[in-house]
């Protein structure tokens, strides 16, 4: 470890990993980061920085070196229930409201993002299932978990916890929503199906998407993430989480991240134990004013220590990849034109209506691009027209069938519906296409999506539907 430390390329290597992660939390931790580089350069058996970084550089995707360091330096620290008056308020004030105002298309969409080893997400699950079973019965939930780090999102699908991951969980709570087998609990199949694991970076894949399924949310939950980010990282995220919520959404932070200047766009709920942060485009969406508190005095969080501004880029900005020219043989990747661009807008917004008044104008024009199809279809599951959606997502395909992202959507959708056999073929198609494409490269159309993370999340889906 000390011959890292003295390495004239530390230096470096600490950029790409704060730069690739984050995590600026590293920046005054030499001797931590040096220990667990240690150990993964030991692991591939190279002794000097160099040839380290080259290999992070080389294998960038999903099974790569970088996937496996970045799987050391996380921090997963979790458990189920973790800081309750979160969930009270979720249960009280939150849901009430989101259900309210969301009966007409009985949709819920809620983002659980830095999920860890997957306690927040199945949390929210079994507070769903448990408090608002009959009311929510006939609804389309959806809880979308993200992580950074494949090995706690891996962990998170088995569903399998210690004693441990239950210290703040009432006993009844564990035994009747988890099964015992041998040391551990697994957490019984009615409330896993209701939470989607993939992977996404908060600080490199651009959101609100809804090609990557990360918008139009009527709940986020970041929580004890951006404690790792530094100020300037978090203070470009925050305008994204609001992008990524509907009107009238909620933002829950950890409860030790409230920060006033920070949140300014949002409205601000205090309850008993718990800030919360509203979405408000339209003064009639903002809650009740009788569940709305004066704002108590916040207090700016402390950063875990104190760090250099990271030089991360923007997280909004397109990334390098997608600026490279296409190699040879692979498709390039064309900018979407302007109007697909404001369709997208509109829809990442989650404005479905106007979304898709805008995409059928420009379909009338031009109704051989895939693209549009591809968002006509997009917009149409959004407003519950399955039909639709699926006449959509096929002439997307008609169109263009070397095109990835209707293949991959046509496998969620037909997932949805139990057509596991056609889930199965589109997410094979999937696989196919990306078959010859090196793992960072650009999908078309997909916001940031690079090939090793789209077959990720299909091989993901086609474990989740067996393979038969
Ligand atoms: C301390 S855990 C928080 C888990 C959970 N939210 C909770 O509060 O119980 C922090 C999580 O953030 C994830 N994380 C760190 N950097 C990230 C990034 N750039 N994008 C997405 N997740 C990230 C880590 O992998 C880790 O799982």
């Amino acid at each position: 470890m000390a011959a890292l430390l003295a390495d004239p390329f530390f230096a470096r290597l600490k950029s790409v990993v704060i730069n690739s992660t984050g995590m600026a939390f590293y920046s005054d931790k030499d001797e931590d980061l040096a220990r667990i580089t240690a150990d993964r350069m030991e692991a591939c058996k190279l002794s000097d920085c160099a040839s380290y970084l080259n290999l992070l550089e080389r294998e960038p995707g999903h099974g790569g070196e970088m996937e496996a360091l970045v799987a050391e330096l996380t921090i997963g620290e979790t458990y189920f229930f973790r800081h309750k008056e979160q969930f009270d308020a979720l249960r009280d004030t939150i849901l009430p409201n989101v259900i309210a105002r969301n009966q007409t298309f009985k949709r819920l969409r809620i983002w659980s993002a830095g999920c860890s080893i997957g306690p927040e997400p199945y949390t929210l699950a079994i507070m769903l299932k448990r408090e608002f079973g009959q009311k929510l019965a006939d609804w389309h939930i959806s809880i979308i978990a993200t992580d950074i780090n494949q090995k706690f999102l891996a962990r998170a699908r088995e569903a399998r916890y210690d004693e441990w991951a239950f210290r703040t969980t009432p006993d009844d709570i564990r035994r009747e929503c988890f099964d015992k087998v041998g040391k551990h609990w697994v957490l019984k199949s009615q409330f896993r199906s209701l939470v989607t694991f993939q992977y996404h970076n908060l600080t490199r894949n651009r959101f609100p998407s809804l090609v990557d399924n990360i918008a139009a949310f009527d709940i986020i939950i970041c929580r004890n993430v951006i404690i790792y980010f530094s100020p300037e990282t978090v203070a470009q995220l925050v305008p994204c989480f609001r992008e990524a919520l509907m009107d009238g959404g909620w933002l829950i932070m950890g409860h030790a991240e409230p920060n006033m200047e920070l949140f300014r766009d949002f409205r601000t709920v205090n309850v008993p134990g718990a800030v919360l942060y509203q979405r408000v485009d339209r003064p009639e969406t903002a809650e009740p004013p009788q569940m709305a508190v004066a704002p108590r005095p916040l207090t700016v969080p402390a950063a875990p220590s104190p760090c250099r501004p990271a030089p991360l880029p923007p997280v909004r900005r397109p990334s390098p990849a997608r600026q490279k020219a296409a190699p040879m043989g692979l498709r390039p990747v064309a900018p979407p034109a302007e109007g697909a661009a404001k369709v997208r807008r509109l829809a990442d917004a989650g404005h479905w209506n106007e979304a898709l008044a805008s995409c059928d104008a420009l379909l009338a024009a031009s109704g051989m691009d895939w693209r549009l199809h591809l968002l006509r279809a997009l917009i149409l599951e959004q407003l519950g027209e399955g039909a639709g959606c699926e006449t959509a997502l096929r002439r997307a395909i008609y169109l263009d069938r070397k095109a990835v992202l209707p293949h991959y959507h046509l496998g969620l959708f037909l997932a949805r519906g139990d057509d596991n056999n056609g889930a199965r073929r589109s997410f094979r198609n999937v696989l196919a296409l990306l078959a010859d494409l090196p793992d960072d490269h650009p999908i078309e159309d997909g916001d940031d999506l690079t090939a090793s993370q789209l077959r990720e999340s299909v091989e993901m889906h086609l474990k989740l539907i067996g393979s038969s």
